[in-house]
């Protein structure tokens, strides 16, 4: 098999042959067809602390793959299946590879109305605006009650998101540092508006602020989502997915006590099976696949190794996919 490996602490990331046999292990096996990038692989691959736990490890945190032989009667030999998170590229071999044994707990069928091209576009960055929008939703957030923000419009979770709100009916805000660049992308996704990141990103502000949004999907964390909870309206919710921006979040209480704000989170690597079930299917029924054909962007396997530095520094658009067989 052909894979991208970090072979030991402090090594880098590189492409190497490697026997199948001797790396992996798991009741699933599979012929990986693509994998996908997310800021997490960006990360691992920069060689950055704190995402790798294992070595020697195969990175990639999504595989989409057909299956060609299985331990667990509930997989068999051709079935089309996709892989979030569950440790993949963390602490599991991942899905920069041509070949991948998985376990079978968090294993979801590809749904029909997706190809395999499609489903790893999704990746873990789309699967994680779908529970997003699941908890906003489930949380009693409608279409009628205001404009619903999402910040790090631009970037994978983000563009997810616009697009499955729109989709929805809702009014979608995007906010994005690229709003020159990027803001007909963004509308071409569903945004009714686009707004400069700057906006919500300084330091110091009140901690109730003028209500502007009946609910959030924020990817950013710190000051941003902060000054997100501070324009909640009454009764709004606010669903924090990332650290783009930093991990600190300085909020006081009042717009939990004051305006009965809720503070929701989502997280795509231990959702459990029911979750992934859900939001896979809601993906297959909702998503517009024209504006996700739109989004992605597909790269080989050795550029994954260049690709690190441009998603860490903010300059991708959309999804980008990768072909492990290219
Ligand atoms: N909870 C989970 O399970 C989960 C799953 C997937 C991702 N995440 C996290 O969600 C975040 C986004 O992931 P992604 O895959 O969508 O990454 P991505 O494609 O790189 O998008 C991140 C976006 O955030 C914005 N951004 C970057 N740096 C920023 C800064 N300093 N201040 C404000 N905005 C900034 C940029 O959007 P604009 O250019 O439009 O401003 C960028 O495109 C990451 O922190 C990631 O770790 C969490």
């Amino acid at each position: 098999m052909r894979a991208i490996l970090i072979e030991s602490q402090g090594a880098a990331a590189q492409v190497v042959e490697a026997s199948e046999e001797a790396l992996l292990d798991g009741a699933v096996q599979l012929d990986v067809l693509y994998s996908s990038y997310n800021y997490k692989d960006g990360l691992a691959v920069a060689g950055a602390g704190g995402i790798v736990r294992a070595w020697p490890l195969v990175l990639g945190i999504d595989v989409v793959g057909r299956v060609t032989a299985s331990a667990d009667p509930a997989w068999s030999e051709g079935d089309l299946v996709v892989l979030n998170g569950d440790g993949l590229g963390e602490g599991r071999h991942g899905g920069f590879a041509t070949r991948a044994r998985v376990r079978p707990d968090a294993l979801v069928r590809v749904p029909a109305s997706l190809s395999p091209l499609q489903a790893a576009a999704i990746g873990t960055a789309g699967f994680t605006a779908m529970i997003a929008v699941l908890k906003l939703a489930d949380a009693g957030v409608q279409p009628g009650d205001g404009e619903i923000l999402v910040t790090g419009a631009a970037g994978g979770v983000g563009s997810v998101a616009v697009s499955l709100l729109a989709g929805r009916g809702y009014r979608v805000v995007a906010s994005s540092g690229r709003m020159l660049e990027e803001g007909d992308y963004l509308r071409a996704l569903g945004a009714s508006r686009v707004i400069d990141r700057a906006e919500l990103s300084a330091t110091g502000g009140k901690p109730l602020q003028s209500t502007r949004w009946a609910g959030a999907v924020d990817v950013v964390g710190s000051t941003t989502l902060a000054n997100v909870l501070a324009q909640t309206q009454y009764g709004g919710t606010v669903i924090a997915c990332g650290l783009a921006q930093g991990a600190d979040l300085p909020v006081t209480v009042l717009p939990f006590i004051l305006r009965d704000v809720t503070l929701g989170g989502a997280n795509s690597v231990d959702a459990p099976l029911a979750l992934r079930e859900r939001a896979w299917e809601a993906l297959g029924a909702e998503l517009n696949l024209t504006q996700l054909d739109a989004m992605t962007t597909t790269i080989g396997l050795a550029e994954a190794l260049p690709f690190a530095a441009e998603i860490l520094a903010g300059r991708v658009r959309g999804r980008t996919v990768v072909d492990v067989n290219a």
